[in-house]
C-alpha cells in the first residue's frame, strides 16, 4: 500500500490537526454554553449544581461518600483531618446496577440501599456523586434526565435520586434521617482539586472527565446563569456543562455512520468522538472503511472485516504491542505493512480525540475568563481511564492545549490528578452544602 493513499485517507477523513479549526469550534462551543445558560435551545445542558467553591472544610467529621460511575459503584466513609490528610475508611467497590442486565426502579434503588447499608451508622451526611445527566434542585437532590453509558434502568429516568434512595432505605427499616447532596462527577472532581492544599495557586477550577464518558464542569458567575433568575447577582457556582453533548463538530461519513448505529444517534456527538465507550469501536469502523478503500492486503482486509468487537482496551493493547487482548491471535497474522497502516489510522483517531479534548478545555478556560497570568493558572482536575491509560493521550492533549492557548488568547493551565477525586468531591459536598430536606 502506498504511503500517499494512507495519508489521503487520514486527510480526507479530517483526522489531523490541520483540518480541525480550533478557533471555529471554540467559538461555537462558547455560544452553545451561553445558550444553555440562558435556557435557550442548545446541545449543552449547562446544569447548575447549586454548589459554590467558597467552602471551609469541617475537619474530623465523617461523611458517607458514594460514587455511581459508568461501571462501578464505590462507597466509603471519609474524614478530612487537616494538613491535607484524608482518611478513607470502609472503601468498597460494587457493580453499578443496570450495567449487566436491565433493572426496575425498585431493584435499582434497593441494590444501592444495600451498598449503603453498612455505612449508615457512621454519619448522617451523605455526598452522592452520580455520573449521569441530572437536573439538580436547590435542595441538592436531583432528577435523572436519562442514563448514558448503556445503563439499563429505564424506569429510573425522571425520578429524584436521593428521595428514591431514602425511600428504599426507609422500606428496609432504617429510621434515621440523612442529609443527601447529589452532584455530577465533574463537579465532584472540581471540588477535589479546589480542596487540594495547593489550591491558593490557582485562578479558577475545572473538573474534566474522560473515561467511559466525557464531561466538564467549571465555575460561572450567578449573573450569567440567566435561566435561573433566583441566581442572578448571587456569587458564583459550579456548572455541569454535559459537554459530551456538544454537536457542532465537523465529522466524516465514517463518524456519521458509526453514530447512526449507536443507541442515541445524533446525540452526544463529542462524547462519541473522544470517550472510552466509543473510541475502540470507532477506530474499528475506520479500519474497516480503510480496508474497503484497499489500504490493506487481501488477508489484512479479511482480518479487519472478521472483527466484531474492538473495545477501547483492545485498541490500546494494539497501540502498545501491535496485538490485541482477545484479538491478539487474529492480529498476529497481519503483515508488517498492514500493522503499520492500522497503527497509523488508530493513532490518527486517537490524535483527533486528543485535539478535541484540548479544544473543549480551551473553550471552558476562555469562558471562565480566568488564567491570564502565568503565576495563577486555571487548575484542571482531570479523571478517567481514557485520559490516563490510552497511549500518550494526556501528553497529546496537553500539548494541543498549550498550542491553542498561546498567541492571541494567552491563558495558563495546569492539569492535576487527585486520587479518588469523585469520592473526595462527594464527601466535600456532603459536608459543606446545606440540603433543605433531610
Ligand atoms: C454523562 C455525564 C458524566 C460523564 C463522565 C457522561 O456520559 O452524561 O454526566 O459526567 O459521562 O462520567
Amino acid at each position: 500500500m502506498q504511503e500517499s493513499s494512507l495519508s489521503d485517507f487520514i486527510r480526507s477523513n479530517k483526522l489531523t490537526a490541520a483540518y480541525i479549526s480550533h478557533t471555529i469550534i471554540i467559538k461555537d462551543l462558547i455560544k452553545e454554553m451561553e445558550k444553555g445558560l440562558a435556557g435557550d435551545r442548545s446541545s449543552l445542558s449547562m446544569l447548575p449544581s447549586y454548589i459554590h467553591t467558597d467552602f471551609s472544610l469541617p475537619l474530623n467529621t465523617p461523611v458517607i461518600a458514594l460514587d455511581a460511575g459508568g461501571t462501578n459503584f464505590r462507597a466509603a466513609v471519609i474524614t478530612f483531618r487537616g494538613n491535607n490528610r484524608i482518611d478513607i475508611e470502609d472503601y468498597q467497590t460494587y457493580m453499578m446496577p443496570g450495567i449487566e442486565s436491565e433493572v426496575s426502579k425498585k431493584e435499582f434503588f434497593n441494590i444501592i440501599a444495600d451498598y449503603v447499608k453498612p455505612l449508615l451508622a457512621r454519619s448522617e451526611r451523605i455526598g452522592f456523586c452520580f455520573s449521569y445527566p441530572v437536573e439538580i434542585l436547590p435542595d441538592h437532590d436531583g432528577k435523572l434526565l436519562y442514563f448514558t453509558k448503556e445503563i439499563k434502568a429505564p424506569e429510573v429516568t425522571g425520578n429524584y435520586i436521593c428521595r428514591s434512595l431514602r425511600e428504599a432505605l426507609l422500606q428496609k427499616g432504617f429510621k434515621d434521617r440523612w442529609s443527601f447532596t447529589l452532584l455530577n462527577d465533574t463537579v465532584a472532581t472540581l471540588l477535589a482539586g479546589k480542596a487540594d492544599f495547593a489550591s491558593s495557586l490557582y485562578d479558577s477550577y475545572i473538573g474534566f472527565i474522560l473515561g467511559t464518558g466525557s464531561n466538564t464542569a467549571y465555575i460561572e458567575e450567578g449573573s450569567k446563569i440567566l435561566k435561573d433568575p433566583s441566581l442572578s447577582g448571587k456569587g458564583h457556582q459550579i456548572i455541569n456543562a454535559e459537554s459530551g453533548m456538544f454537536n457542532l463538530i465537523p465529522r466524516s461519513k465514517i463518524d456519521e455512520e458509526f453514530d447512526s448505529k449507536t443507541n442515541n444517534p445524533g446525540n452526544y456527538i463529542f462524547e462519541k468522538m473522544v470517550s472510552g465507550a466509543y473510541l475502540g469501536p470507532l477506530a474499528l469502523e475506520y479500519l474497516k472503511s480503510a480496508a474497503d478503500c484497499g489500504l490493506f492486503s487481501n488477508s489484512g482486509k479479511k482480518v479487519f472485516n472478521s472483527i466484531s468487537e474492538f473495545v477501547t482496551k483492545d485498541m490500546n493493547a494494539f497501540l502498545f504491542s501491535g496485538t490485541g487482548r482477545k484479538t491478539s491471535n487474529i492480529f498476529s497474522s497481519l503483515t508488517g505493512a498492514d500493522k503499520g497502516a492500522a497503527t497509523a489510522i488508530i493513532e490518527a483517531v486517537v490524535e483527533r480525540a486528543a485535539i478535541l479534548a484540548a479544544i473543549n478545555l480551551a473553550a471552558f478556560i476562555l469562558k471562565s475568563g480566568k488564567g491570564s497570568r502565568p503565576e495563577k493558572p486555571v487548575c484542571i482536575t482531570a479523571e478517567g481511564s481514557t485520559l490516563y491509560r490510552v497511549k500518550d493521550f494526556k501528553e497529546k492533549m496537553e500539548s494541543h492545549l498549550s498550542r491553542i492557548l498561546t498567541g492571541e488568547c494567552e491563558r495558563y493551565f495546569k492539569v492535576i490528578k487527585i486520587e479518588n477525586a469523585p469520592l473526595i468531591g462527594a464527601a466535600i459536598a456532603g459536608l459543606t452544602t446545606h440540603p433543605v430536606y433531610a
